[in-house]
């Protein structure tokens, strides 16, 4: 038996700034970040509201659409690398609070873009175990709050916004649900994407550090080489071990970072770049948020059936890689 997606929901901010803006601020132009990411515009949060705001939009019309009642959800995972809070509390349990509801376990993940992807499998594993019934997942990122505005190099990359997913056992076997995942991670790579300042190895109480390491700081050429070859591998092993090929597959949704990442993906793996769900031009890259961004919008387009088979692919800072392969 497996875990199934009951509902999807998303929220992204209002307020919009496109790229023409954004070479306002910095030393970039439309056509430099369009030709090199494929991104547009990004959505950024007002300074009233906060991560937790935007996850609690998209859990409530996750809820709605899986038909359930809020006080049914007895786990609520919250994927984000930019939480209300830095390390504790985590954004689940302000989430928990603001939903009106009580008693679930909450608990932030930390895995950055792949967040989401980590979490619905940790969200099957738990209601394969019994530990849970009905698991509230959520990605959420306000990546604007940690991103230098003054660095050309990152702050055309990002945007803000958060995916949510209501999950259940697939207890009438329908076969829908998460079919497999393959997660992994290189440590070794942990330098390769990171905000240097605020937590126990770099304290604020040094004060020996600069404004510019209280953000996201990024070795973008590596961090696009890792991309590149992890979106490969997943994409084949979740393929290979559940004897399927590509003309199985619906679509792949891969995480929203640069669409040359994934035209590369689709040339080194020989698939047709339509194979991919691509909303980046719309979004940028919302970290966790962006695949469950993209799997709500998928869903929303009526380009998927029951009985679809598709993929997730992410990758992110830790350097962390996964996938999910989903029967809709
Ligand atoms: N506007 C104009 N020029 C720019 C800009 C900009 N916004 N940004 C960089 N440049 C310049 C650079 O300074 C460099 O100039 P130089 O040659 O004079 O030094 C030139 O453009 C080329 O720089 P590259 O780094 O080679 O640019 P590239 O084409 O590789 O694109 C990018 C850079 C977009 C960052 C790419 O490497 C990438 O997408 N990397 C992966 C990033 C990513 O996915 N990060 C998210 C990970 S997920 C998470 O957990 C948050």
């Amino acid at each position: 038996m497996t875990a199934k997606i009951l509902g999807l929901g998303a929220y992204v901010p209002e307020k919009i700034i496109t790229n023409e803006e954004l070479s306002k601020i910095v030393d970039t132009t439309d056509e430099w970040i369009k030709t090199h990411t494929g991104i547009e515009k990004r959505h950024i949060i007002s300074e009233d509201q906060t991560t937790s705001d935007m996850a609690v939009a998209a859990a409530e019309q996750a809820i709605e659409r899986a038909g359930i009642n809020k006080e049914d959800i007895d786990l609520i995972i919250v994927a984000t690398a930019s939480g209300d809070y830095a390390g504790f509390p985590s954004t689940a349990c302000v989430v928990q609070h603001k939903l009106g509801i009580q008693h679930t376990a909450a608990l932030d993940l930390s895995a950055g873009c792949s967040g989401f992807v980590y979490s619905l499998e940790v969200a099957k594993s738990m209601l394969i175990a019994g530990s849970a019934k009905k698991v509230l997942v959520i990605g959420a990122e306000a990546l604007s709050r940690i991103t230098n505005w003054k660095d050309r190099n990152t702050c055309v990359l990002f945007g803000d916004g958060a995916g949510a997913a209501i999950l259940s056992l697939d207890e009438d076997n329908s076969g829908s649900g998460i079919i497999d995942s393959y997660l992994g991670a290189e440590g070794d790579g942990y330098k390769h994407l990171m905000r240097k300042v605020g937590g126990a190895k770099h304290s604020f109480q040094d004060k020996d550090f600069s404004e510019e390491d209280l953000y996201i700081s990024m070795n973008g050429r590596r961090v696009y080489g890792f991309a590149v070859k992890v979106n490969e591998i997943i994409i084949n092993t979740l393929l290979e071990r559940n004897n399927l090929t590509i003309d199985d597959i619906k679509i792949i949704v891969p995480h929203q970072a640069n669409i040359r990442i994934i035209q590369a993906a689709a040339k080194r793996l020989n698939f047709p770049i339509e194979k991919f769900f691509v909303v980046i031009d719309e979004y940028a890259n919302t970290s966790a948020a962006s695949i469950p961004i993209a799997l709500n919008k998928l869903s929303e387009s009526g380009k998927i059936q029951k009985g679809d088979l598709i993929l997730t692919s992410g990758f992110g800072a830790g350097l962390t890689f996964g996938g999910n392969l989903i029967r809709w």
